[in-house]
């Protein structure tokens, strides 16, 4: 399972590569906001300055939604670094897009999907990454998880070679049922990765080791 990290902030993304386990980044419009950074030129040096702390998959989403505007800003995005993975919405127009972009070897992460058909229609025009939002989901007391179960499902049935990028991921239990589910990928904030690392008997178990050693050495721990 690959893990990205859902955020624009570039200490949040150098924290999560630091720990050596990070695949990649999703942004979103929002979350650059959430930052700060407005205007192309500042947008697209951003998306370069991510780019240049991970090693792959920087999910940068266009603003248009008409489709001569979402290819052409598609372009423009996916020029600022191989690493790029153009994000597209789940719309008419953006499935018409990720069709052209995908056969000029653009990688695309369709967003915004909320239902098993929206992934079928992705998949088929070629897009490299669906991204169900399950928490959206949940917060309008529907089952997210369900549906990637469903997508995991369907995309085996016909061996689709897209992968199921789990999106809008708020805790760690929503990560690991998509890890038993199958989920190629997982998107959630840095709370929620650095959350897998916790459990209380690690703490107190790690507490007493150490203690326990100085019951019987003077000195200070071995280097
Ligand atoms: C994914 O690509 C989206 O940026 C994100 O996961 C949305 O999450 P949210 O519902 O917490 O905003």
């Amino acid at each position: 399972m690959k893990f990205f990290i859902d955020t624009a902030s570039l200490s949040e993304i150098q924290e999560a590569y630091d720990l050596g386990v990070l695949d990649g980044v999703t942004t979103n419009p929002s979350l650059m906001a959430k930052e700060g950074i407005g205007g192309k030129e500042n947008i697209f040096n951003h998306y370069k300055a991510i780019c240049n702390i991970v090693d792959n998959n920087v999910s940068a989403e266009v603003i248009a939604t008409d489709l001569e505007n979402i290819l052409r800003e598609g372009r423009e995005l996916a020029k600022i670094d191989d690493k790029i993975v153009v994000k597209v919405p789940m719309i008419k127009e953006g499935v018409k897009a990720i069709k052209q972009l995908s056969s000029e070897d653009i990688r695309i992460n369709c967003t915004l999907i909320f239902n098993a058909g929206q992934a079928i229609i992705a998949a088929k025009a070629g897009a490299s990454y669906v991204s169900p939002f399950l928490g959206r989901l949940d917060d309008i007391s529907m089952d997210g998880l369900a549906l990637i179960q469903q997508m995991v499902r369907i995309f085996d049935n016909y061996g689709f070679e897209t992968e199921i990028l789990a999106a809008s991921i708020r805790n760690n239990l929503h990560l690991i049922h998509c890890a038993e589910m199958g989920a190629d990928v997982a998107t959630c904030p840095l709370s929620v990765i650095m959350g897998l690392l916790k459990h209380p008997l690690t703490d107190s178990g790690l507490e007493k080791f150490i203690a326990d050693y100085h019951k019987v050495n003077s000195e200070a721990v071995p280097v």
